[in-house]
């Protein structure tokens, strides 16, 4: 439930970055050893992958301060149970991780946000040349090798998913793999980083061309994942929404925030870095602003949805284009509801800024979908009441705690 139209005010932290966690949780099942991760996001689908790793024998326990010890020693089963590898995307990790652990491995076809196709076809192909039999049938994947050898793999398109899974079943392959047209995401960094922590050796993470060469065998780490860009971006936003707002965010990488500054920017916000801290302040109703999303170092996909709740107040027409996901404008419609003057034709969103939204009920789709409903209802005069929390809930770490810290008259109601 929240209450609009209070500018937000004061200081919060961003959390570790999911979409790094995710991917570092199945890396270090390729150790066969201990590891250590620390400021990891206490988020649902952190606690969902730990549940599937522990039921296949991995120790893993996490505390409230985000670290999260895993002895993957005992690690005993390349059959993933089906249940909940459907509840998130990134359990495609474990194809890549287990595939080199074990040179075996069979899941069901994972699931996620329903922001449109979600292939997968990139990720097998490189399977594929290092070495693997692919098997899809009955909605599960298997894969199996003799010996993973490294390979030439270029891909057809730039994906965060099959460039990290490729780097973990490549780690203790037999040779040099080389990922060209590879996505150069923070979180594809940091999982580079990571596996090198454990005496793989990974090279050009952050580049489109990344070479992994073979080890035979990895050791303990402790490592800590990097803060959360969308998280940051989302606040960012939020701190946008409303004339008055005057947040800082601390924990960030500011140059993972170049694209979302520069277009707060030129839509007449302040944002002003200093250390790992941005500060946004709205002295005005934003500026109209036209979006692409892109892959980094472009405008995310991930905060298109957030962005397009702050446009809906803006003092123009603003152009809305998604280039990374056909579906992922299921948000529109709920904004719409709340009074937003938004119109979808395939990949575009044109959205008309008006002078107010109203409350309403609204419903989260996804993830980020929920983000943006959140920021629509903290601009909205009256109540919105959002449903389906756990979208929300698998990404971000106490939304509506960091926000009432900010001032936002926001609560959480359970029926
Ligand atoms: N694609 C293919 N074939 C593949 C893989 C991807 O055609 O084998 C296409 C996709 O259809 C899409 C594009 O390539 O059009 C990019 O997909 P990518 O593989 O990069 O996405 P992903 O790895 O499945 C991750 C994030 C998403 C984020 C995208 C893009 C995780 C767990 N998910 O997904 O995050 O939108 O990268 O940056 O890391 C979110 O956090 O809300 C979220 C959806």
């Amino acid at each position: 439930m929240i209450n609009g139209g209070k500018p937000l005010v004061g200081q919060i932290s961003v959390s570790g970055a999911k979409n790094a966690t995710v991917a570092l949780i199945p890396a270090a099942l390729i150790s066969n050893s201990k590891c250590v991760l620390e400021n990891l996001p206490l988020i649902r689908d952190v606690y969902v992958l730990k549940d599937i790793i522990v039921q296949m024998g991995a120790k893993a326990c996490i505390d409230q301060s985000g670290t999260m010890e895993i002895d993957s020693s005992g690690l005993n089963r390349s059959h993933i149970a089906n249940g909940q590898v459907k509840e998130l995307r990134a359990s495609y990790y474990l194809l890549g991780a287990l595939l080199a652990r074990f040179k075996e491995v069979s899941m069901a076809y994972p699931g996620g946000c329903d922001i449109g196709l979600r292939p997968i076809d990139q990720h097998i192909k490189g399977f594929k040349a290092l070495g693997a039999e692919v098997e899809i049938e009955h909605g599960m994947i298997s894969l199996k090798a003799k010996k993973l050898v490294g390979s030439d793999i270029f891909l057809d398109v730039v994906s965060v998913g099959a460039t990290i899974n490729l780097m973990i079943a490549a780690t203790m392959a037999e040779g040099t793999t080389v990922l060209e047209n590879a996505a150069k995401e923070p979180h594809v960094v940091d999982v580079a980083n990571f596996l090198n922590s454990m005496g793989a050796r990974v090279k050009g993470a952050g580049t489109d061309v990344i070479k992994i060469m073979g080890v035979e065998k990895l050791h303990e780490s402790s490592y800590m994942v990097i803060p959360d860009q969308i998280e940051a971006g989302t606040y960012m936003i939020a701190a946008a929404a409303i004339p008055g707002g005057d947040v800082t965010i601390n924990n960030v990488i500011p140059k993972h925030l170049d694209s979302i500054a520069a277009k707060l920017v030129e839509m007449g916000i302040e944002v002003h870095f200093n250390g790992d801290s941005v500060r946004v302040i709205s002295n005005r109703k934003p500026k109209s602003a036209d979006i692409k999303t892109l892959p980094y170092p472009g405008f995310p996909t991930d905060l298109q949805q957030p962005i397009t709740s702050l446009l809906t107040l803006s003092d123009g027409t603003s152009m809305i284009t998604e280039s990374i996901w056909e579906g992922r404008f299921r948000h529109v419609d709920e904004l719409k509801r709340m009074g937003a003057d938004i119109k979808v034709e395939g990949r575009v969103a044109v959205v008309e800024g008006t002078d107010g939204l109203s409350g309403a009920k609204v419903s989260a789709t996804d993830l980020r979908a929920g983000a943006a409903l959140v920021i629509a209802g903290l601009m909205a005069n009256g109540e919105t009441e959002i449903f389906n929390l756990f979208h929300i809930d698998r990404g971000y770490e106490n939304l509506e705690g960091k926000l009432a810290s900010l001032g936002a008259d926001i609560r959480r109601v359970k029926y």
